[in-house]
């Protein structure tokens, strides 16, 4: 189930938008497993207090997801 074993390329990859990816990319690389994975502490906090996307936050289903991939061990 995705929803338990998130992996980046299924599950985490896709959330993230061009723009996105553009965006951030003076810092990380979104679309780069081993970027979100290095930054994925600060990902996440920026995700779940609604900062990040700058435009519109992430609804709470798919913060979860972006936390069970990291307590799930980071699925490649
Ligand atoms: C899912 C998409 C995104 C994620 C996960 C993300 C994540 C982050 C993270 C982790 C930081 C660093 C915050 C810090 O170190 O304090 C950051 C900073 C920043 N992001 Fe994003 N970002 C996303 C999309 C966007 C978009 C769409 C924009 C605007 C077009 C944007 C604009 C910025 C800017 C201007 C900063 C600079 C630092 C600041 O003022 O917080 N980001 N983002």
């Amino acid at each position: 189930m995705s929803q338990q074993e998130p992996s980046f390329e299924h599950d985490i990859r896709p959330l993230f938008r061009s723009e996105d990816i553009e965006a951030m990319s003076g810092l990380f690389d979104l679309s780069s497993y081993q970027d979100v994975r290095s930054n994925a502490d600060k990902i996440y906090e920026e995700l779940s207090d609604g900062s990040m996307p700058c435009d519109e936050a992430w609804p709470a289903e798919r913060v979860q997801l972006f936390e069970s991939w990291i307590n799930t061990g980071y699925l490649r």
